[in-house]
């Protein structure tokens, strides 16, 4: 069932980080009704710069307030004061290498914030006469079914096998929001998706670190043998995904959203450093391919991820639109177009992870 209401007031939390600033700046495109409250505390990963181009007409439907999931003080006079019709949470720490050096704040974060949102939405909910048509959204990765061998696909059945404090953290917020919906009928819908890709995304993560390092003759920290596999999928299509379960999901249903794009990291590298040479003009002897360098393994490092989409695509007709050559092309453009954007998230505390992460992995 589609929700049938004139004006839609959504919260959206972790909307200045990567996938939620795609996520509002699409919404407020395709969905004229929306108005969306971004709430985001500003941790390194969110940049509230991301929507100073919006459209006259999409500003008016935007609003920012920054704030902490994890203030049950806060986020009761928020949804006091605002009324809203759903919650889409994004918000999170989300880098499995930060897990591994510092899990405590994933806790706090990822399963302590989930929670006072769920608190916080269920009272507001209660006090609203409990509407059929609130959502509470989770976005969530496939990270929480662990790791595959080379055969098999993760299902909305596959039991949960978390490897690192990200992907446990993940886990337990899912469980979260399951238990308030069959404890107390909170109208609750998850997602899993696989690896995003695309623009606005942090330079930590796999793919932007290798496009800007390609781009400035700095060497490419490749883990292990370079054989682990993610299935990469374009962020506007993981939006667009987001969009169709929040609207028209089943509350209680859990729903698996992959790209159908499984590539080993190496591959990945190999063509990065193929389709920038040919931009910036590099051949021969010159190839970026030198600068790939074999670095100590991730501990617990996830040797494949790959998603069956079948339920998303047959129960609700979603389907990538993007290829992984579109996206990747886009991808590319649009870190070349935005060196103002890199320049400024690369703060000190980013040169800080950098060192602290890269320094002490031994080369091979
Ligand atoms: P991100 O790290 O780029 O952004 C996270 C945002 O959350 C930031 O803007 C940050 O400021 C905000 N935030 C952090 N702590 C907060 C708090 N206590 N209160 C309010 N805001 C807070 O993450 P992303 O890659 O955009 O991922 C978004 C969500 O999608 C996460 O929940 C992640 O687990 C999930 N996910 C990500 C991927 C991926 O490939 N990136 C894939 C599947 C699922
Ligand atoms: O699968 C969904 C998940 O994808 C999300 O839940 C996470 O939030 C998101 O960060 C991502 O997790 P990964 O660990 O898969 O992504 P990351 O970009 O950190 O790494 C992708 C692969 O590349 C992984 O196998 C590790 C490897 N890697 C990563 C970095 C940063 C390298 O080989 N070198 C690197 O420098």
């Amino acid at each position: 069932m589609v929700c049938q209401l004139d004006r839609r007031n959504i919260l959206v939390t972790g909307g200045c980080g990567f996938i939620g600033t795609n996520f509002i700046r699409h919404a407020l495109d395709i969905r004229p009704d929306w108005h969306i409250v971004n709430l985001d505390l500003l941790t390194y990963a969110g940049n509230p710069e991301n929507f100073n181009d919006l459209s006259l007409e999409n500003k008016k439907r935007y609003s920012f307030i920054q704030g902490d999931i994890r203030d049950s003080d806060f986020l009761n006079s928020l949804f006091e004061k605002e009324s809203f019709d759903g919650v889409i949470h994004f918000a999170a720490e989300s880098h499995v290498d930060r897990s591994i050096q510092g899990p405590d704040v994933f806790v706090d974060t990822n399963v302590t914030g989930t929670f006072r949102l769920l608190e916080a939405s269920l009272v507001s909910w209660k006090k609203a006469g409990r509407p059929d048509s609130f959502r509470f959204h989770h976005i969530s990765t496939d990270e929480v079914y662990g790791s595959l061998g080379p055969d098999g696909y993760f299902t909305e059945t596959t039991p949960y096998d978390p490897s690192s404090p990200y992907s446990a953290s993940k886990a337990a917020s899912d469980h979260f929001v399951n238990a308030y919906l069959k404890t107390f009928d909170l109208p609750s819908l998850i997602t899993n998706c696989s690896n995003n890709y695309g623009p606005f995304q942090f330079p930590e993560k796999f793919i932007p670190l290798m496009i800007l390092n390609i781009m400035e003759e700095k060497q490419l920290p490749v883990y292990g043998d370079g054989k682990n596999i993610r299935d990469w999928l374009y962020v506007i299509d993981h939006c667009e995904a987001i969009i169709k379960v929040f609207e028209e999901g089943k509350p209680g249903e859990t729903y698996n959203i992959g790209g159908n794009a499984e590539y080993q990291n190496i591959d990945i590298v190999y063509l990065l450093c193929d389709m920038l040479d040919d931009r910036i003009g590099r051949f021969g002897n010159n190839s970026s391919r030198k600068l790939i360098q074999f670095v100590t393994d991730r501990p617990g490092h996830d040797r494949r991820y790959a998603i069956d989409a079948t339920k998303i695509r047959n129960e609700l007709g979603w389907m990538p639109r993007y290829t992984f050559d579109t996206g990747m092309k886009a991808t590319i453009d649009w870190y070349m177009e935005n060196v103002e954007w890199v320049n400024s998230v690369r703060s000190g505390e980013y040169r800080e992870w950098i060192k602290n992460n890269y320094d002490k992995r031994k080369v091979k």
